[in-house]
């Protein structure tokens, strides 16, 4: 049964989409079936892989007016695509019964074909990331390695208290990723040694260095593997990778 795994911080620009990406690309490296899924309305991700227009997207799916079908963008990694649309999702379900359920509904069935799947959350705490915390199995917490990174997690930490208590008992800290990392930035090093202390050993090993790769991938509609494999951007977010498995796979035996 595969894993569902969000990646979660309602602060923008943290590297969500990059890791949610890459992580998944990393996986499908180490030969894992992998299946992405754009919750933005911003369609980052969905842009970021250059896939076309299709018509059916996460919105048509929630609003349950028609079935799933996830685009392949290469063997091992298929895409739910999202839409500006989307925006208008929460308003529509807000008195919906089962409201938060609705994402475990659809991606359950979808557990057998994938080892994983991997939800890039909007950056809000809206009803869009509510879903996908019901949803799933571990959340992971991106944070930029820069002033300001702990800002806010009290709260992410509340919901995710607040959802397992009533929507999820399943629901675990799978992780926290340091982003955009540089050795040579005090700062930066000063904030992963705050991070650290916070989280303890929930902190990944690998941290995502910042890496122009990883950046330019995207305005090539390519994933960091597909752009250039020997960046440090795809070293890296491939030891993550193998690390997010490894905790996985513990996780399952205990
Ligand atoms: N390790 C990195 N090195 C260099 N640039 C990076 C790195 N990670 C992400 N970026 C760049 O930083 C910007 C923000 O990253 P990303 O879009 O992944 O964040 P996000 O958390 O998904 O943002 P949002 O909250 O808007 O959804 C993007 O332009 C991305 O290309
Ligand atoms: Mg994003």
């Amino acid at each position: 049964m595969g894993k569902i795994i969000s990646l979660l911080n309602h602060k923008g620009g943290v590297g969500k989409t990059t890791s949610t990406i890459n992580i998944g690309a990393g996986m499908v490296e180490l030969g894992k079936k992998v299946l992405l899924v754009d919750l933005d309305p911003q369609a980052n991700l969905t842009l970021s892989l250059g896939i076309p227009r299709q018509p059916i997207t996460i919105y048509e799916a929630i609003r349950g007016e028609a079935e799933l079908d996830p685009y392949t963008v290469k063997p091992g990694l298929d895409v739910v695509i999202s839409t500006l649309d989307l925006s208008s999702a929460e308003m529509e379900l807000i008195n919906e019964a089962g409201r938060e359920y609705i994402l475990r509904e659809i991606f359950d069935p979808f557990r057998e074909d994938y080892d994983f799947i991997l939800i890039d959350c909007p950056p809000s705490l809206g009803l869009l990331t509510l879903n996908a915390l019901t949803t799933s199995d571990f959340v992971l917490i991106p944070l930029q390695t820069e002033f300001l990174a702990l800002q806010g997690l009290a709260k992410i930490k509340q919901v995710i208290q607040k959802v397992r208590l009533r929507l999820n008992k399943g629901l675990d800290i799978g992780g926290v990723i340091a982003t955009m990392y540089d050795a040579r930035k005090v700062l930066n090093r000063d904030v992963v040694e705050t991070i650290k202390k916070y989280f303890g050993p929930l902190v990944f090993e690998t941290y995502i260095r910042d890496n122009v790769a990883l950046a330019e991938a995207p305005a090539q509609r390519k994933d960091i593997f597909a752009y250039n494999r020997n960046s440090p951007g795809a070293k890296d977010y491939l030891s993550l990778a193998q690390e997010i498995i490894s905790r996985s796979n513990k996780a399952a035996e205990r």
